[in-house]
């Protein structure tokens, strides 16, 4: 059954990627999806390259902002660079749970009420042999799941996850904790470099919380319609 409209829950359950290489291009695309999106996620290049002044921007028109820096460091510049984040007004910021305990729970200590950390686990991009060489000699599910409840043993408050692993990752961990899932695919999109993705709908099915959503709707010629598109197809 189709509802007539897509319900503001699910659209609140959206973020889409700010995958731009300056500031120019990521502002023109959150204007032409003014009010139709509640969180941007702003990542590595376009932070590279625009710095904390996108941020502000982005933030000024009254998005969420999920900083995507997947942070690693000493467990006092990972808390002094969380601290910033918050300070800066982000909603979500990424950190490597490989970085272990005690950066993890230095981390936590830093944050602000405000800012909910989410941990990666495992990058998708990183198979069984990646994990040898890193000398990991667990299976690749088994360390998400041991990367998982070190995140929530330690504090944190969501995990970066595969559409994949939303459902171990639900089952093994409860539902306080909060899942977000890249890597997700409306059936009318482009794979693009995406190998193993699910439709969002599917995803949502498997226990996520919030899915990131980039090229499918940035990418798009007309990204308003594409996600009003995107967010009939999850109610149909
Ligand atoms: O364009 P697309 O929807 O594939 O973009 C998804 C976003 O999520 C990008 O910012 C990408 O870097 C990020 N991401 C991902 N897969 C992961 C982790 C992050 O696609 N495993």
């Amino acid at each position: 059954m189709k509802s007539s409209s897509p319900t503001v829950s699910t659209r609140g359950r959206l973020i889409v990627a700010l995958d731009f290489p300056n500031q120019a291009k990521a502002l023109t695309l959150v204007s032409v999806l003014s009010g139709a999106v509640s969180t941007y996620k702003i990542g590595l290049q376009l932070y590279t390259a625009a710095g904390p002044e996108i941020v502000r921007a982005v933030a000024a028109t009254g998005a969420n902002i999920f900083l995507d820096l997947k942070l690693h460091d000493i467990p006092s510049t990972v808390a002094k660079a969380v601290a910033a984040a918050g300070e800066l007004g982000v909603q979500m910021l990424t950190v490597h749970l490989s970085g272990g305990r005690s950066m993890l729970e230095a981390a936590v200590e830093a944050k602000l009420p405000h800012l909910t950390l989410l941990g990666v686990t495992v990058l998708t991009s990183a198979t069984e042999e990646t994990l040898r060489e890193t000398g990991v000699v667990s299976a690749l599910d088994a360390q998400v799941i041991r990367l998982g409840e070190l995140g929530k043993k330690s504090g944190i408050g969501g995990l970066i996850t595969s559409p994949h692993e939303v459902g171990l990752l639900r089952e093994r961990l409860g539902d306080e904790i909060m899942l977000v899932t890249p890597g997700v695919r409306p059936t009318w999109a482009a794979a693009d470099d995406q190998k193993r993705f699910t439709t969002p709908h599917e995803a949502l099915e498997s226990g996520a919380d919030y899915l990131v959503i980039g090229r499918a709707i940035t990418a798009a010629a007309d990204p308003r319609a594409a996600m009003e598109r995107l967010l009939d197809e999850i109610a149909d």
